[in-house]
């Protein structure tokens, strides 16, 4: 049996309180299993965000039991929390959120002298990961000389410098054109391959969503349903 790498139990999330709160996820459970590339589909504002801030310990749910990588995220104390998300949970936005003063091969490092990682040790494998999602050339130029799709692969790169079980990706082509959002579509399915990452995509892409193993769609913070894979596993 597969290890389960993240588990909902009917979790709720409401922002606010009495007249005014807004109910962002309605008793969601589930349970996503290692190595599993799933895709979050649904119309903007039915809680996809929602849902992955509370994959990566970056919110509490209001109700419910959030299980990451193991660990009761709510029984954590803070710590320990920032400690894990930066450890082993790797995060792609939609704008990139790249420094802009530092270099593709500096922001890709970065994480791991954050983490206390040897200086050429982190040199060592942003390198490497630059080089496989195809920017060795771009090392040395900062965010504003690259293109989006361009930042967006140093964003990858740098999600996986710390080789975390989950990889966590919100809207991540929703600044893309559509040649650019395929590159990066790829490069998640081949590096998840590659380093046995668990990856989990927020889009309202149909066609991002086909790249996926699973589907699932959300609907006004429920989960409507699930589609298995459309393409075969290789
Ligand atoms: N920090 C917040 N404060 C108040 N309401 C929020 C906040 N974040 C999200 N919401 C609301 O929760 C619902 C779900 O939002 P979100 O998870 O961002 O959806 P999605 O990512 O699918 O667009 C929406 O109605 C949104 O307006
Ligand atoms: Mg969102």
């Amino acid at each position: 049996m597969r290890r389960i790498v993240a588990r909902f139990d009917q979790v709720s999330k409401y922002y606010g309180s009495g007249e005014g709160a807004t109910c962002a996820l309605r008793s969601v459970s589930l349970e996503i299993e290692e190595g599993e590339f799933v895709a979050l589909v649904g119309p903007s504002g039915c809680g996809k965000s929602s849902l992955l801030h509370l994959l990566a310990g970056i919110d509490q749910p209001s109700q419910g039991k959030v299980v990451v990588l193991g660990e009761s995220l709510a029984e954590l104390e803070d710590r320990k929390l920032t400690a894990m998300r930066l450890g082993k949970i790797g995060i792609v936005f939609q704008f990139f959120n790249l420094l802009p003063t530092l270099t593709a091969e500096e922001n890709v490092e970065l994480p791991g002298l954050l983490r206390g990682m040897a200086p050429k040790e982190a040199r060592r494998k942003a390198r490497a990961l630059l080089e496989e999602v195809g920017l060795a050339h771009r090392s040395h130029h900062r965010p504003e000389q690259l293109s989006g799709g361009e930042m967006q692969r140093v964003a990858v790169a740098r999600a996986l410098l710390l080789e975390p079980g989950l990889v966590l990706a919100d809207e991540p082509t929703g600044n893309l054109d559509s040649e650019a959002s395929r590159i990066v579509i790829d490069l998640f399915r081949d590096l998840g391959r590659r380093h046995g990452a668990t990856l989990v995509l927020a889009t309202h892409s149909e066609e991002v969503a086909a790249a996926s193993s699973r589907v699932i769609r959300m609907r006004d913070g429920q989960i409507l349903g699930e589609e298995p894979a459309k393409l075969p596993e290789s």
